[in-house]
């Protein structure tokens, strides 16, 4: 069957094959058939009603009945219901009666599997590294150079020891687990409830092993070098003390967890104290901590550090220090009353209204709309500059240019010292000039050249 015909005949039976069923059509020879009706075998066309359905090489058969075996380059139909199999490429065998063991043809005895190229029998031996050796697979181990026993034996260091079921290796030898414990390769008299400490033998109902040494008392714990009862003994900074179960370590004391809580290295009762960095205080109602102190939230607050009387409605002002937030402010920790309240503003230490006030570098003074700051003084719009900090006569129709009173209000601007109205004039290498009479070339020498 090629490929193109496979595909064409996919392809046409997407239209057709409803018709004619779902099958394959592929060539025999210069013949074309279809694959249900029969086979192909050596070129030649067998039906399949005609008693097979498969091929051995060119020959036609029964693969339901029969069986096909390549072996010594040739092609062999096998006998109804018997396996036949090839051993070492050149033997056909009746796998029945025969096995074969690394390509070498041998009877199959009942119980006998191959070991290497031999058969051997695995009810009386076993298969050890390629060497048949007495005692059966089921009942021996491969030990060493023999077997061993399992039901009498352990294999320990590749030697079959006495003991059987129960026992296990120590160093060369076995232990029964139930009566005897093996530490660091010698065996102690003590089983099941026994464990090794370093290399001797406790029992651990009665005794505990901790940093090596055997100590009194079953089923302790290991504080250091100390053995210790956990139901009421507690491991402290290193050291047994009393306590126990619901016991937590402060410092190097226990304490009952129940009531008490650890606040650095001292203890406290949780419903009547409160630990604030490190330090027990009284525990005040709706307790909070400011720094090392407890204070009521609802009476008091903690401004930067330090307990201050005021609850709802107060704010902190500096340290020490709070405010009613309705009636006062704060300007820089220091408590005022306010005036007003929107205007209100803070200068520096004092309070100002920013409405008739104004505050100039600290100090403020009582000021008009056509009042402004100079520096640390107030100075009039409209008959005074603020010429390099400095109160000059002028004006609103005035400019200060590098410390010089220059006629000019509102939109002139300074060429060095001089006032001028960019509208009409320009400044040109720090001179002003006519706009419309003159231009200002790109070089300092030529300055400001009359138009042509
Ligand atoms: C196979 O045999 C059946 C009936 O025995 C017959 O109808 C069919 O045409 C045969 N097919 C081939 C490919 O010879
Ligand atoms: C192949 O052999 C089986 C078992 O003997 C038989 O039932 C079946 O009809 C055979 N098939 C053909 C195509 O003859
Ligand atoms: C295969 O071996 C079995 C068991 O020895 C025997 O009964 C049978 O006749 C053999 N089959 C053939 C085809 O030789
Ligand atoms: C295999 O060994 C078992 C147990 O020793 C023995 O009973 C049996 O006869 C042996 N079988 C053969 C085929 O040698
Ligand atoms: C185990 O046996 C080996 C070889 O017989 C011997 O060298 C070794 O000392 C033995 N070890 C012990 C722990 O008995
Ligand atoms: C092991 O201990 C049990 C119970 O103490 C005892 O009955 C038994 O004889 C011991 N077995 C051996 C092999 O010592
Ligand atoms: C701890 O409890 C055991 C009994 O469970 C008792 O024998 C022992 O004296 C107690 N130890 C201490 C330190 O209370
Ligand atoms: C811990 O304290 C609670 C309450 O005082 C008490 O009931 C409990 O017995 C104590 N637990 C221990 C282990 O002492
Ligand atoms: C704050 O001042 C207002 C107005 O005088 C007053 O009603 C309020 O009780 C004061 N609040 C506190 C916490 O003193
Ligand atoms: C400023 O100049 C304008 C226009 O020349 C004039 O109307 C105004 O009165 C002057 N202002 C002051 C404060 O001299
Ligand atoms: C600029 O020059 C023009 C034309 O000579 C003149 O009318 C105008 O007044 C001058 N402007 C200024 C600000 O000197």
């Amino acid at each position: 069957m090629t490929c193109t015909k496979q595909l064409l005949t996919l392809f046409l039976c997407a239209t057709f094959c409803i018709h004619h069923g779902w099958t394959w059509t592929a060539s025999c020879g210069s013949a074309t058939y279809e694959t249900n009706d029969a086979v192909c075998c050596g070129n030649t066309l067998y039906n399949r009603t005609s008693g097979g359905n498969g091929c051995c090489g060119t020959v036609f058969f029964n693969t339901s009945s029969h069986s096909c075996v390549h072996c010594g380059g040739k092609y062999h139909i096998t006998a109804p219901k018997y396996r036949f199999y090839c051993c070492g490429q050149t033997q056909l065998y009746n796998g029945t009666s025969h096995m074969c063991c690394g390509g070498i043809l041998k009877t199959n005895d009942r119980n006998h599997w191959c070991c290497g190229t031999q058969s051997y029998n695995f009810s009386s031996h076993s298969c050890c590294y390629g060497k048949i050796l007495s005692g059966g697979e089921y009942t021996h181990r491969c030990c060493g150079d023999g077997t061993s026993k399992d039901a009498t034996q352990t294999c320990c260091a590749n030697q079959a020891r006495p003991g059987g079921t129960g026992y296990r290796c120590c160093g060369n030898g076995t232990f029964l687990t139930t009566n005897e414990t093996c530490c660091k390769n010698q065996v102690f008299p003590g089983g099941n409830d026994h464990a090794c400490c370093e290399n001797q033998v406790y029992k651990r109902s009665t005794h505990s092993c901790c940093q090596d040494k055997i100590k009194t008392g079953g089923g302790f714990w290991c504080c250091g070098p100390d053995a210790y009862n956990p139901n009421n003994q507690s491991c402290c900074g290193g050291r047994v003390v009393r306590g126990g179960r619901s016991h937590a370590c402060c410092g190097s004391k226990a304490y009952n967890t129940t009531k008490q809580s650890c606040c650095g290295s001292q203890t406290y009762h949780k419903k009547k104290e409160i630990c604030c960095d490190g330090r027990v205080n009284d525990k005040p109602k709706r307790a909070e901590c400011c720094r090392t102190q407890a204070y009521n939230s609802k009476t008091h607050k903690c401004c930067s550090g330090t307990v201050t009387l005021g609850g709802k409605g107060m704010a902190c002002c500096g340290t020490g220090q709070t405010y009613n937030k309705t009636t006062h402010d704060c300007c820089y920790g220091v408590v005022l009353d306010s005036i007003g309240v929107d205007n209100y503003r803070c200068c520096y230490d004092k309070a100002y209204d920013s409405k008739t006030q104004k505050c100039c570098n600290g100090q403020v003074f009582r000021a008009g709309p056509d009042e402004a700051c100079c520096y640390y003084n107030l100075y009039n719009l409209d008959t005074q500059n603020c010429c390099d900090y400095k109160i000059t006569q002028g004006g609103r129709n005035y400019t200060c240019c590098r410390g010089k009173i220059q006629p000019g209000g509102t939109g002139y601007a300074c060429c060095e010292d001089q006032a001028y109205f960019p509208q009409t004039q320009g400044c040109c290498w720090r001179q002003v000039y006519n706009k419309t009479t003159h231009i200002c070339k790109g070089y300092p020498t030529y300055g400001a050249v009359k138009r042509d």
